[in-house]
């Protein structure tokens, strides 16, 4: 799983996420910062690079983290290349998402999260690894992380999905079958393991990530350097700040981040370069 994969956000789209949740528009940020307000549009369309002292400003205003803004805008950070002996990653193409699969005991256990994608190819996956399914774990609503459910559901259908209620109603009729999981409960897998679900709204409303040893799989609410989109019906931007917050900076910070989109991280270096905290 080597980490060739580009950043999932731009600086253009870390500050139109910052934008759109704290509501300043650019003309308040252009009088904020004395930037003019058609520099910081163009900037929104990843056009032109900010100085560093034009990224501090920014960040002053839309309560971003200054000094990791302005390595978002010079380009100066990437995760090194992180890999896990028990999870593999595939891409969903023509979805743009990450896919995994965890297991356990060369396979015998696996653990499916987010079906996306051509089902040919996820199946393919599944298929290489001898992987003996056991759970398809649903992070959230969104047609990239879980178009394929129903495929994958005719294939193993002995494998159990899981996903949090307030997103279930994506997967159509499977829905009835899934298993609903709330904030901190756990999952039973082999011997000696566990998977542990987090509620962590403010992408969606029910967007989870699932937690398997020292394997964070935090779908659309942490990226490396950056956080997803609050797409909530009822949840928001505070929230998805507040989730990763008290959800994931409290896990230890060797803790390892498989994302929905773009390379691992960990909690350590989210915690050092990610502009949103
Ligand atoms: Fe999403």
């Amino acid at each position: 799983m080597p980490s060739a994969l580009p950043l999932e956000d731009t600086f253009g789209d870390i500050l139109k996420k910052a934008i759109c949740g704290t509501g300043a528009g650019s003309a308040q940020l252009a009088r904020a910062t004395g930037i003019p307000a058609e520099t910081i549009e163009q900037w929104l369309k990843d056009e032109g690079v900010a100085t560093d002292e034009q990224a501090r400003a920014l960040a002053t205003v839309l309560a971003l983290d200054g000094g990791k803004l302005a390595d978002s805008a010079a380009q100066r950070w990437h995760p090194p290349p992180i890999e896990r002996p028990d999870v593999r990653r595939h891409s969903q193409d023509p979805q743009p998402s990450n896919g995994y699969v965890f297991f356990l005991e060369g396979g015998r256990r696996a653990a499916l999260v987010d079906p996306a994608g051509l089902p040919q190819n996820l199946l393919r996956v599944l298929r290489e690894g001898d992987y003996h399914l056991q759970y398809v774990l649903i992070t959230h609503k969104h047609a990239d992380h879980c178009d394929a459910t129903a495929d994958v559901a005719r294939a193993f259908p002995q494998a159990q999905i899981v996903m949090h209620s307030l997103d279930v109603h994506a997967i159509g009729p499977l829905a009835k079958s899934a298993l609903l999981l709330r904030d901190g409960e756990t999952l039973p897998f082999g011997d000696d393991a566990a998977i542990r679900m987090l509620h962590t709204p403010g992408h969606t409303d029910g967007s989870s990530s699932f937690l398997f040893r020292g394997s964070l799989f935090s779908g659309d609410t942490l990226f490396a350097a950056s956080v997803g989109g609050a797409y909530g019906d009822n949840s928001t931007y505070r929230d998805i700040l507040n989730s990763v917050r008290s959800k994931f900076f409290t896990l230890p910070d060797d803790t390892v981040v498989m994302p929905g989109h773009g390379p691992p991280s960990t909690i350590a270096l989210e915690k050092q370069h990610n502009p949103f905290f």
